[in-house]
């Protein structure tokens, strides 16, 4: 498979699994996390499907289109390590869905991410929130819930909380 169309289905499937993401999120209440805004597609996706819900976007540096940028309350810059289990009383309340984007093709790397960054979600999310992930995250309590059609199996993941 070409580069471009591993990518295209990347794109897919996490578009795929937000959609899925939003009808589950039904009576579960709280903000939503775009961990990584890069170019702020995904962020915008999700103030899109979340027209009654903050959107909360965090990354190391803002390199978003203007046309999409969250405002200041609502873009956390800084090192996700530091800045997410930090963030509770800015989001004001446990988050019900967090998207994960950070990571790349590197597995070993992914994997050291994943020590920091799942216990990092825990610190701000709801026992029950959604997770959405472009990579598997070390939950202790967690269910991986059925991938829509179209989604192959270890392309992208979603998860449920059952702390
Ligand atoms: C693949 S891009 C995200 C793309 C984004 N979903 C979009 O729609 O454009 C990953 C982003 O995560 C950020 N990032 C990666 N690791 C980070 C870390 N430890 N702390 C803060 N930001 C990080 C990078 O700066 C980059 O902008």
């Amino acid at each position: 498979m070409s580069r471009l169309d591993s990518f295209i289905r990347r794109m897919s499937a996490q578009r795929l699994l937000l959609d899925a993401a939003a009808e589950r999120l039904v009576g579960i209440d709280g903000p939503i996390i775009d961990l990584g805004i890069g170019a702020g597609r995904t962020y915008d996706h999700l103030v899109a499907l979340f027209p009654d819900r903050e959107v909360f976007a965090f990354d190391n540096f803002v390199q978003a289109a203007v046309g999409v940028l969250p405002d200041a309350h609502h873009m956390v810059i800084g090192e996700i390590r530091d800045t997410l289990p930090a963030s509770l009383p800015r989001l004001g309340r446990r988050a019900a869905l967090i998207h994960n984007d950070l990571g790349s093709a590197d597995a070993v790397g992914n994997a050291a991410i994943g020590g920091w960054l799942a216990p990092a979600i825990l610190a701000v999310a709801r026992p029950d929130a959604i997770i959405v992930t472009s990579f598997v995250l070390p939950f202790d309590k967690a269910v991986s819930l059925p991938l829509p059609d179209g989604v192959a199996p270890g392309r992208y993941h979603l998860f449920q909380l059952t702390v």
